[in-house]
């Protein structure tokens, strides 16, 4: 690990824990506001895709979404943005190097964030819809070497794991007429490392990412099991 890397880590525990638990209901309240704006959210982009004959050309008229997938001419998807403000947080999967003998494959809070439409359909219905993105923003724990063994330290919460600098995007794309090859699904890295992350990325090959969700996701490719808390509805209080 770097130096500045080791500077990031506080910054962004710092940000993370004068924030409280504050992300979580700033989503939600911004769900229903998204889902209201669906249409207006749909002409504009309509309009952009007269306007832009390469962008229109690229667009999907089967997506069931609101935040559409959006592709540059090379057919690369292009970085999805505000998705920390505007899509719903379904949760963190969490592979530290510490229980990994230092050197996981993926070292990091893996934060997986989907449209809010294609949330609410899959509450519905148990489906993903054509155009659900599942991004995961990957998330370093703050201050790896911790001070036990297992790489955790203290906080006033007790001793555990502590989210600290964000580092790399991933983005699965469900398109069935682009990736019918690899079960309707396309893989995109934005990069492994700290923002900014690239612009535009071509589907990863197969073997890289989406055999290994062939091989171990569940039906539609999705690691839902991880997310069921959030994906099931919350009973209300009786
Ligand atoms: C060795 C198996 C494996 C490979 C290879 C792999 N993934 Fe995954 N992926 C997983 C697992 C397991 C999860 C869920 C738990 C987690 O994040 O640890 C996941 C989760 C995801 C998610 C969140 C949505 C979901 O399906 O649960 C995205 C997005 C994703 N991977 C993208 C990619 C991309 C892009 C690549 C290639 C660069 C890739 N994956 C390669 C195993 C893999």
């Amino acid at each position: 690990m770097s130096k500045d890397l080791g500077k990031n880590y506080i910054d962004h525990s710092d940000k993370i824990s004068a924030l409280g638990d504050k992300p979580r209901k700033f989503v939600d309240g911004l769900v229903p506001i998204a889902a209201s704006t669906a249409i207006a959210i749909f002409v504009g982009v309509g309009t952009l895709a007269f306007s832009l004959p390469q962008v229109a050309q690229a667009q999907n008229a089967n997506y069931g979404v609101e935040i559409t997938p959006k592709w540059n001419d090379k057919g690369e998807l292009l970085q999805p943005t505000e998705f920390r403000a505007l899509w719903v947080y379904l949760g963190s999967p969490f592979t530290p190097n510490a229980l990994n003998n230092g050197k996981a494959g993926f070292p990091e809070y893996h934060n997986v964030y989907v449209q809010p439409s294609a949330f609410k359909e899959f509450r519905k219905s148990g489906k993903w819809p054509e155009g659900t993105m599942m991004l995961k923003e990957l998330q370093l724990v703050d201050q790896p070497k911790g001070d036990e063994a297992d790489g955790s330290r203290y906080e006033v919460s007790g001793r555990g794991y502590f989210p600290g600098a964000v580092n790399g995007m991933d983005v699965a794309v469900k398109d069935s007429s682009r990736f019918s090859e690899t079960k309707n699904w396309g893989y995109f890295n934005f990069g492994h490392h700290a923002p900014p992350y690239a612009k535009s990325a071509a589907a990863a090959p197969a073997a890289a990412c989406a055999q290994c969700h062939i091989d171990n996701a569940g039906e539609d490719m999705v690691f839902d099991k991880f997310y069921k808390p959030i994906l099931t509805p919350l009973p209300l209080p009786e």
